[in-house]
């Protein structure tokens, strides 16, 4: 009996205790985008949905200091501009999904809902990873943007950020050799997808052409003919290959 009690007592203090900390409210007070009736677990759905979707933490968006107690952030606050870019962020999504994306099928069948993570798959700043590597390239020039890639790559590989496949950093390449005073730059990063992927027949056709408009020939010959030892039945890469030869 005497045990019962002092449990029912160390109960009894923790709840009381739960009762101080932090709850999802149950009435929130500065709802502007999500419908009113959005409380309790609802919001909490919402919320988690909203860091997971932008791979950030609640302070993205609230006032608040990482590692402390829910109790003393402010939440209510609009101070930090992500958060009114998230209110933005969730009428537009509600727009799409209620006036654009319906009468979409001809059976009357419902469209497939866009929601955060359509666009952001856990990032911040939805950007393709070819986007990202120019935009530091522009910035800081070839080795920054080497760098990034590795670190990136650390970082997200295998996940649904951005996508290392083949054909990401031969994008890239395309977008810097554009402006043919970078073509240096460019054929980096081709050398970077070789390494990345040496059995990648693309990334030597791409080198050849690069070799091409700089009038190196013979440079564009040997590249195309690593392409089609790697891949010897693409018709393409054997025409390409004739029509530099007969020259
Ligand atoms: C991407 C930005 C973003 C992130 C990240 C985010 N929130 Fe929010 N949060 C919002 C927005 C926007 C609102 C207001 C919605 C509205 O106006 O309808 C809101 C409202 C709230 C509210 C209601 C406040 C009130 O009383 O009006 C709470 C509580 C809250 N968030 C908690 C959290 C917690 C906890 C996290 C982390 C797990 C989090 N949020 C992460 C954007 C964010
Ligand atoms: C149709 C694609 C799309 C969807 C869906 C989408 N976003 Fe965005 N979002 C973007 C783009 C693009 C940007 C970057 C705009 C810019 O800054 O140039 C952005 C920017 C943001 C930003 C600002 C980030 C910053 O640091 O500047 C926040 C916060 C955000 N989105 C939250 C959300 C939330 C929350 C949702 C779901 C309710 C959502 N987004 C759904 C495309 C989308």
């Amino acid at each position: 009996m005497k045990h019962i009690l002092v449990v029912m007592v160390i109960f009894f203090a923790a709840d009381q205790l739960s009762a101080q900390q932090w709850k999802w409210p149950d009435q929130p007070k500065n709802l502007t985008a999500l419908p009113a009736s959005t409380a309790g677990k609802d919001l909490q759905r919402v919320m988690f949905g909203f860091t997971g979707s932008l791979g950030v933490r609640c302070t993205y968006c609230h006032v608040g200091e990482e590692g402390k107690d829910f109790k003393e952030f402010d939440f209510v606050s609009d101070a930090k501009p992500a958060k009114n870019k998230a209110r933005l962020m969730i009428k537009m999504v509600k727009n799409i999904n209620t006036q654009f994306l319906t009468n979409l099928h001809d059976d009357n069948s419902p469209a497939i809902q866009v929601n955060c993570q359509t666009c952001h798959r856990g990032n911040a700043l939805p950007i393709l990873l070819e986007d990202q590597l120019k935009k530091t390239f522009d910035k800081s020039g070839i080795d920054s943007t080497i760098k990034q890639y590795r670190a990136l790559r650390e970082q997200f590989y295998g996940g649904f950020t951005y996508n290392f496949k083949e054909g990401s950093l031969l994008r890239l390449a395309d977008k810097i050799s554009e402006d043919s005073t970078k073509m240096p730059a460019a054929i980096e990063i081709i050398k970077l997808n070789i390494e990345m992927y040496p059995s990648f027949a693309f990334s030597y056709t791409h080198l050849a052409s690069y070799f091409e408009d700089l009038g190196n020939k013979q440079g564009a010959i040997e590249n195309y003919q690593k392409a089609l030892s790697l891949n010897p039945k693409n018709e393409m890469i054997k025409r390409q290959l004739d029509k530099l030869q007969s020259k």
